[in-house]
């Protein structure tokens, strides 16, 4: 089934394809987003091969944790980002008829202009019908992949015809070294210049090769590509080759002759190695031995779209819904999709995070957030390898994490709320709002949370895979010293008779500090405080779990004694949390302490001036005004709670705090902050959505079509450009895969409670729970 053409987008969907079925500049970058191929190692954007970035286009290639640091001094300041680097772009192919102008569509007459992510086999296919200014009538079709199984390599194919005319054509190849960071406008005025060449030169006839280091943390790439042609007999085609060295690019020109309907074909295949890979010697040695050893693309392909077929086994979810169409298959199946290309197989021991916004752009500089917490439920229940090795990430980071929090004054381990490379705070120190042209102090690193998602992740993990080795050696290390960083972080309010947390931000980010106080942080975030008891309880509860011999070796590397506990029972026991009435007198939990003092704002009226009033907070700060005065989230931030914990296990945890929470409560407390809400952030739907489903599965569904949306629509207006919002898209998967299955993993059991929404008739998926496969 097929969804029609849009006027628009000039889209159309397939089950397991992107269709698009002319070339519009303005979507461009959109679709080269969209269009990724990767294979958890390495990705490359969806721009043409002819095409250097500028005007709607921007290759870009990007390794999984491939970061490099570079300083720029801003408003007076020298700051330091890391970023996630774009390497060299191995995509360039290009022609040209009897020596004229390189192919380019601004100087031919498109007559078709199709695309087709293919997202069953991992491909991206082309084809282009066009006539140049001669009059030449041609042909062009390719195909491009990222391969699956054997994740250092890459091919391109080109079928070339020409329709009424036969003439020499040059066919150039060639390795683009001179790339920068370009991809974010708000970025550009950082420093964007991470590489240096370090070699180029010919490998062999039919191969070239470019070496390169980031400049700061110098990790080395080699590329190695091989470029060869082949008659419409599939026989070597006769050509003279030169190469062209640049010393930032390189390139190999192929004359040859086409001849009317006779199509030539053009293979350019990829080796790519690193100096963070396993099992090299170095990666020019092995870039080049590789090439050379590197069978044909339709042989590659093979192996690449087995490859695939044996994760979409794994990994498919099947949905019937009400109305015919397949939309809301085909986008869970490009959500799937981009998740196993940015995680998959080839992940597996690999030290790299899961970053917010895929390896397929440069927003938020590939760090890694809190967002796993969205990201990883889908994967323990088909592959929770990946979830282990990407909660790996965060053990060797552990020693970091205890200075972090060393530094701020605290105990135990603090995760920084963004990671890079080595686990130090990567939060940017300012951030420019594009509205007003200012850059402004950003304080979002005091998220503290991220540490209750990592613990949260963790205690996941185990519950579905009950994999006692990782929560032996790993896991439980890492529990202890988050809970040790929240008994640090809290302190005890004598008045109140109760511990306080002060000075952090919540998942909304609009509030960072109290209206006129210079001072960051805000007291009692409700969703961090209660993370924080849930942790306390559930480190203690994980040496349970283990052996009586690791449990002391445990306790005696950490120093930790009966007296810790017993402060972290009494902690948990007593921590405050705030509440406030909402208009009609009802309680509900406070976003943090102070919220209620704080103004109505104007939704309809900013509406009505702006349209578009997801980021408010630029456009208030444009105002001269700041979204801190207001009852305005960015995102659902008490509602997280309603996300990670059923009902009854959060009535539980509330009530060993001696308070009470009641169904009503949850109802009041969604409808209350729903109506404050702007979205922000595309993972606020994906919340809207469960919490709305736990009560009400017909809403629910609507919320859950919007966050369907949220990329495959770039309803930020611009952000899915810079790359895709891998948390929602996880996010929408394990909507439909834990909330309307009713999938609980709680002590060692698996809950089902199955209530499909009207609107979805049928549901299949395939989970996998303690190692047994269920269908
Ligand atoms: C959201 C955060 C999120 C980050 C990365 C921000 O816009 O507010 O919650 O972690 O994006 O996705």
């Amino acid at each position: 089934m097929t969804v029609a053409i849009s006027p628009t987008t000039g889209r159309s969907l397939r089950e397991f394809a992107l269709l698009y079925h002319d070339f519009l500049p303005s979507q461009e970058p959109l679709r080269e987003a969209l269009c990724v191929l990767g294979n958890g190692y390495f990705a490359t954007r969806g721009a043409l091969e002819w095409v250097r970035a500028g005007g709607p286009h921007y290759p870009g290639t990007y390794l999984a944790g491939g970061y490099n640091r570079l300083e720029t001094e801003i408003s007076g300041r020298v700051v330091e980002n890391e970023d996630l680097v774009n390497w060299p772009n191995w995509l360039p192919l290009t022609f040209r008829v009897e020596g004229g102008e390189w192919f380019s569509l601004e100087r031919v007459t498109l007559t078709e202009y199709t695309q087709e992510l293919d997202m069953r086999r991992g491909l991206l296919n082309r084809t282009l019908r066009f006539t140049d200014e001669a009059g030449r009538e041609s042909e062009l079709r390719t195909r491009r992949f990222v391969h699956m199984d054997k994740a250092h390599l890459a091919g391109l194919e080109w079928t070339l015809t020409a329709r009424n005319w036969s003439g020499t054509v040059e066919i150039e190849s060639g390795i683009d070294g001179s790339v920068q960071n370009a991809g974010v406008e708000r970025y550009r005025a950082l420093n964007a210049k991470h590489l240096r060449v370090l070699a180029t030169g010919a490998s062999s006839e039919h191969s070239i090769y470019l070496t390169c280091e980031t400049v700061q943390s110098h990790v080395r790439m080699c590329q190695a590509v091989r470029t060869e042609v082949f008659d419409e007999h599939d026989r070597p085609a006769a050509a003279e080759r030169r190469t062209l060295d640049s010393g930032e690019e390189i390139a190999q020109r192929i004359v040859c002759t086409l001849e009317q309907n006779k199509p030539l074909r053009v293979e350019k295949v990829l080796a790519l190695f690193t100096s963070r890979d396993f099992a090299i010697s170095e990666p020019e040695v092995e870039a080049r031995e590789r090439i050379e050893r590197l069978e044909s693309v339709e042989r590659l392909l093979e192996t690449h779209t087995e490859a695939w077929e044996r994760l979409w086994h794994r990994s498919a979810i099947k949905i019937e819904v009400a109305q015919p169409s397949c939309e809301a298959q085909t986008l869970l199946n490009l959500h799937i999709f981009h998740m196993l290309q940015t995680t998959s197989m080839n992940t597996i021991d690999w030290d790299a995070g899961v970053p917010a916004r895929g390896w397929h752009g440069e927003a938020y500089r590939g760090h890694i957030f809190w967002d796993e917490i969205f990201i990883f439920p889908y994967m323990n229940l088909t592959l929770p390898e990946l979830t282990r090795t990407l909660l790996l990430y965060r053990y060797y980071r552990l020693e970091q994490a205890r200075f972090n929090a060393r530094d701020a004054g605290f105990r135990g381990a603090m995760y920084p709320w963004q990671s890079g490379s080595n686990g130090r705070e990567e939060t940017q120190v300012l951030h420019l709002n594009p509205k007003s042209g200012r850059w402004l102090p950003d304080h979002t690193h005091r998220q503290r949370h991220v540490n209750g998602a990592i613990a949260y992740n963790i205690w996941q993990y185990y519950e579905a895979t009950g994999d006692l080795e990782f929560l032996t050696f790993y896991g439980a290390e890492m529990l202890l010293e988050i809970a040790r960083f929240w008994a640090s972080v809290a302190s005890y309010d004598a008045c109140r008779g109760r511990y306080v947390i002060r000075h952090v931000v919540g998942p909304d980010e609009f509030h960072t500090h109290y209206p006129g106080s210079d001072e960051p942080g805000l007291d009692n975030n409700t969703y961090t405080n209660v993370l924080a008891v849930w942790t306390l309880g559930t480190a203690k509860r994980a040496l349970e779990h283990l052996d009586e011999d690791r449990t002391q070796e445990l306790c005696q590397k950490l120093d930790l004694t009966d007296e810790e506990f017993n402060r972290w029972e009494e902690i948990r026991r007593r921590m405050f949390v705030p509440f406030h009435a909402d208009e009609t007198g009802e309680l509900v939990p406070s976003q943090f302490e102070g919220y209620e003092a704080l103004d109505e704002f104007d939704w309809d009226g900013y509406r009505a001036t702006y349209g578009d009033i997801q980021r408010l907070d630029r456009i208030l700060e444009a105002e001269g005004d700041a979204p801190d005065h207001y009852k305005a989230s960015k995102q659902a931030d008490v509602l997280m709670l309603f996300y990670l914990f059923g009902h009854e296990q959060l009535e539980a945890l509330f009530a060993e705090m001696g308070y009470e929470l009641t169904p009503r409560m949850r109802e009041r407390t969604l409808d209350y902050y729903s109506r404050r809400t702007s979205h922000g952030s595309t993972l606020s739907r994906v919340v809207n959505a469960w919490v709305c489903t736990c009560m009400d599965r017909e809403h629910g569904w609507d919320w859950f079509t919007e966050a369907l949306r949220s990329d495959i629509d770039d309803i930020q207006g611009g952000t899915t450009s810079e790359g895709i919002h891998l948390g929602a898209m996880a996010g929408t998967v394990d909507l439909v895969q834990r909330s309307y299955t009713g999938i609980e993993m709680r002590d060692g059991v698996l809950w089902f409670n199955p209530q499909l929404p009207g609107s979805l008739k049928r549901l299949k998926t395939r989970l996998r729970y303690h190692g047994h496969w269920l269908a």
